[in-house]
């Protein structure tokens, strides 16, 4: 974490969810450490605990591919980072149907609820933040990944109808987008291209993955961060409804 983002958030309280892994936690640390009570939401209770607690927050148990599940979460915060998300590579037409419906539930309908359920504290306050972590492929088209790729872009159309919605009553919304970041996540999706593309490992990370970033590094999870951090800061009041892309100068060619 830099210290270039000086932000104090005490008194706010923040969900992250997916904060128990990757961006999520680096996002989970970078609040708590600005101030904000965390809740972090993740698949298991205890991991998320084990994360939260020691910053003095509190962890949530909820698998958000369950549209009941989601019906049931009562939980409202000052701050939301939509994060938890997952990627399966598989062409359109062998797509498992059950797969896809659950990206969606996961990366675009529970950042929905979890927004829907906290605005109108926000509007009573009349401050709020929501901080969406889409992603390259929120703008950007990749094959093989149907489902990520139609959530990612159904989520910057939330994140810009919120910020429309939300601009008088002082809430902003805001995506950013990262190219190829350093997780657990990055590390399955290598081994599940090599097995589409036919490729050795290292050779689908040089090839495939870095190969439209013109900066031929992977992004970090506190880059990742920072910029949420930085979309929580004062100085950042007039920025919503934008999309921010962290991505090695991808979506520049
Ligand atoms: N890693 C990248 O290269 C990259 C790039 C762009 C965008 N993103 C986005 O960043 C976000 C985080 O990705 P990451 O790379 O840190 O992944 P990760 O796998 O390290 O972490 C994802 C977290 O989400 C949680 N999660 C997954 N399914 C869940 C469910 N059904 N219910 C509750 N929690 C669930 C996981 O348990 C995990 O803690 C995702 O939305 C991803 O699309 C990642």
């Amino acid at each position: 974490m830099s210290d270039l983002v000086n932000v104090d958030l005490s008194g706010r309280t923040a969900i992250i969810t997916g904060g128990v892994s990757g961006i999520g936690l680096a996002c989970t640390q970078a609040l708590a450490g600005a101030g904000a009570e965390v809740v972090v939401i993740d698949l298991d209770e205890e991991a998320a605990s084990s994360v939260a607690e020691p910053l003095g927050g509190r962890g949530i148990g909820a698998d958000l591919s369950d549209s009941a599940v989601l019906d049931r979460l009562d939980v409202t915060a000052d701050i939301i980072v939509n994060n938890a998300g997952f990627q399966r590579v598989s062409p359109v037409h062998e797509f498992e149907p059950d797969v896809f419906r659950a990206i969606q539930r996961v990366m675009l309908e529970a950042p929905f609820m979890l927004i829907r359920a906290s605005l109108p504290r926000m509007y009573e306050q009349e401050w709020g933040r929501i901080v969406n972590i889409s992603s390259v492929h929120g703008l950007r088209a990749s094959a093989f990944k149907s489902a990520y790729v139609s959530a990612k872009h159904g989520l910057e159309g939330l994140s810009k109808v919120v910020a429309l919605e939300g601009a008088e009553h002082g809430v902003t919304s805001n995506c950013i987008n990262p190219g190829y970041v350093r997780t657990p996540l990055v590390q399955k999706q290598i081994a599940d291209q090599a097995r589409v593309h036919g490729m050795a490992e290292d050779e689908v990370v040089a090839k495939v993955m870095l190969h439209r970033m013109a900066r031929k590094v992977m992004v970090e999870p506190d880059e990742v961060a920072d910029l949420a951090l930085f979309l929580c800061s004062p100085a950042a009041v007039t920025m919503t409804g934008g999309s921010y892309v962290l991505d090695g100068g991808w979506t520049a060619s």
